[in-house]
């Protein structure tokens, strides 16, 4: 007997487009994979000392409540280690986040463009979401995001920096969202470049967090300023115990591996490391930025470790000249009114060379017909 009213899989599931798994792997190629925001530089040594260290153990299942870490973390973050939950990136958090809050017939809110794995989280619970525009320097619109806010409202997305943008929001900004956002909703606070933004002078949002009264989470992440995208490493600073639970109800048990957990902990005891990547990257960007600027390409305010810039012409045809002509890897952002603008991660000084050495193609490629 078949069951018609319930069919497998879920109706709103096999409807979804195909999703869009980014390229990472390119054989002999040789590209510039200015399209991921990655980081350029290798992580700390000590890294590989502690992987190297933690791969006599592969037999033996990882601690499931990575308790070095979580204890790490609450030290260098002030935060209660008992209200940290670590994932397999922070994308996985963004699932997860949604599995917490949504179901078919509420809705989430993310401003527009955002990053890919906000809908892709949302429309995997069937949910509906919501865009709102960012602000012309790139900014969540917060009046324009409340106003968003219904009695369905189940989640609302605020990012800071903002990808792809680059965009970082002031404390009172934040602030507005996480007192007005209403309790019905839970607010993700997407910090996954949190350390790039403290470096460019950006707030945290400590007090704003603690005096919010309905449920929130922080999500970050060791893939930027650690350099360990590789890894596969994120973490939520959860705004209650029942948020805590719930993230470790709706987890896998023992879901990071022992040597992204020992790699972590390495990394971010290395803050001499962590300290050179932020300078090197800020350096770098402003080198990009007025390379751009110069070239007459408006570029937002980044505070973070990738930069959008405006094109004469549409941003699609440059990144493919680009990545044809000069094996350089970059992001279109597929958003209503961002058809001219191309976002580019910043890399090391040979990268940013290899960008203001092909501007000329950049610019052509981009040229009104
Ligand atoms: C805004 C934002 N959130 C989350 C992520 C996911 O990062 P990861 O899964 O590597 O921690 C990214 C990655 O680029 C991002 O830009």
């Amino acid at each position: 007997m078949t069951d018609t009213e319930n069919p497998v899989p879920k109706p709103y599931l096999s409807n979804l487009p195909k999703p869009r798994i980014p390229p990472t792997e390119f054989g002999d190629r040789q590209v510039r994979r200015l399209h991921l925001n990655e980081c350029p530089y290798q992580p700390s040594p000590r890294v590989k000392e502690a992987v190297a260290q933690a791969s006599e153990s592969l037999n033996l299942y990882p601690d499931g409540g990575w308790t070095k870490l979580v204890e790490a973390l609450g030290a260098h973050w002030n935060w209660p280690a008992e209200r940290i939950v670590c994932t397999n990136g922070s994308d996985e958090l963004l699932m997860l986040s949604a599995q917490m809050s949504l179901s078919p017939g509420t809705e989430a809110i993310a401003p527009g463009p955002c990053f890919p794995g906000y809908p892709r989280a949302v429309a995997a619970q069937g949910a509906k979401l919501v865009q709102i525009p960012v602000r012309a320097d790139g900014g969540i619109d917060v009046r324009a995001t409340l106003d968003a806010v219904t009695e369905q409202t189940r989640l609302v997305f605020i990012t800071t920096p903002m990808n792809p943008t680059g965009t970082l929001m002031n404390a009172e900004e934040v602030a507005t969202l996480l007192r007005e956002i209403p309790d019905h909703a839970l607010a993700v606070l997407d910090e996954a470049y949190y350390e790039l933004g403290r470096h460019a002078g950006g707030p945290d949002h400590d007090d704003a967090l603690a005096a919010r009264k309905g449920p929130w989470v922080v999500l970050r992440t060791f893939s930027k300023a650690y350099g360990l995208a590789g890894l596969r490493l994120g973490y939520a600073l959860c705004g209650s115990d029942a948020i805590k639970r719930s993230l470790d109800n709706l987890r896998i048990t023992l879901n990071v591996s022992r040597l992204s957990q020992a790699g972590a902990l390495a990394a971010l005891s290395d803050t001499a490391h962590t300290a050179m990547i932020l300078d090197k990257t800020a350096q770098e960007r402003r080198r990009l930025t007025e390379g751009l600027e110069a070239a007459g390409c408006p570029v937002l305010p980044s505070a973070t470790n990738f930069i959008a810039a405006k094109l004469p012409g549409p941003a699609a045809d440059a990144a493919r000249t680009l990545r044809e002509e000069a094996g350089i890897l970059t992001q279109t952002i597929p958003y209503p009114g961002f058809e001219d603008c191309i976002r580019i991660s910043i890399g090391d000084a040979d990268d940013t060379d290899a960008v203001l050495n092909n501007l000329p193609m950049l610019l052509g490629a981009s040229g009104p017909a």
